[in-house]
């Protein structure tokens, strides 16, 4: 059984993907903390001793770059986790064109061509790696409102994370997708605020309503998605591909 260690995570300058970070640390990988803000991948970085880098996930050769550079300094890439994504708040018939291409580019194309330069690298090294994309409960079901653009983007990204396990497993790589719900960081605060204002109501009022519609009765923690993503790049999920697991208490289930 070949121990995992060398994790790299995209957008792990805050929220979930720095909770993934942090539990990836603790849990005994070596942690490449990426974001599209330097200074919040080194703020991250410092506090789990992981190593930062500068990657904005849109630019593909910078991708590429990184997912080569990362195996040769440090010895091997074994974990990518697709994490970044962005967020906005319109009513579908309101949503401006450079808004689609933003939300598809950072949210689905970019997990397109992580994904390749993950694999390429683990492909070519014989590493039997685990690849995670960072999906959304809107990545299941449209009925969420004004976040078309973003619910496209995440179904793609379901379907993908099924089209990349099918073709990767013959590597031995596998391929999983985790669907947070209501999560607790800085994008939930910019969608309180969005949502309360197109709603004509208080983002306490919206939160309130996101807890009802929540089973389990509380905001989701950015660690809750965090130990989803360990269990599926640990061995206890060495047979489990092309799965898109819902880490929502009970907001949506399928
Ligand atoms: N918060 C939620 O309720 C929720 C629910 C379901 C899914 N998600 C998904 O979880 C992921 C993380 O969301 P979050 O809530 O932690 O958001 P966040 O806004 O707190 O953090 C996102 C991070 O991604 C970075 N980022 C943005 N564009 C980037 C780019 N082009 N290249 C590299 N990094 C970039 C930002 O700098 C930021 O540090 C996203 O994919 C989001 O869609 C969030």
């Amino acid at each position: 059984m070949r121990h995992l260690k060398v994790a790299l995570v995209t957008g792990a300058g805050s929220g979930i993907g720095a909770a993934i970070a942090r539990t990836l640390a603790s849990r005994g990988h070596l942690v490449v903390v990426t974001d599209v803000d330097r200074l919040r991948a080194e703020r991250v970085a410092a506090e789990v001793g992981g190593h930062a880098q500068a990657l904005d996930v849109t630019d593909p050769a910078a991708v590429a770059a990184t997912a080569e550079s990362v195996a040769r300094e440090h010895g091997s890439l074994d974990v990518w986790v697709s994490n970044a994504g962005v967020s906005a708040m319109r009513p579908f018939l309101e949503v401006p064109a450079e808004q689609v291409e933003r939300t598809l580019a950072v949210n689905l194309q970019a997990v397109f061509s992580c994904g390749q330069a993950a694999a390429r690298v683990m492909v070519a090294a014989g590493t039997q790696g685990r690849i995670v994309n960072v999906a959304s409960m809107a990545g299941k079901q449209g009925r969420v409102p004004y976040l078309a653009d973003y619910v496209a983007s995440k179904f793609g990204v379901v379907g993908l994370t099924q089209a990349m396990a099918y073709e990767l497993a013959s590597h031995a790589i596998t391929v999983n997708a985790v669907c947070p719900g209501y999560v607790a960081t800085p994008m939930q605060e910019r969608e309180l605020a969005w949502e309360a204002s197109l709603r004509g109501t208080t983002p306490d009022e919206v939160r309130a309503l996101w807890i009802a519609d929540t089973p389990l009765g509380r905001l989701e923690e950015p660690e809750d998605v965090a130990r989803a993503v360990a269990f599926l790049v640990s061995e206890d999920a060495a047979f489990i591909t092309g799965e898109a697991l819902a880490v929502n208490g009970g907001a949506y289930m399928d």
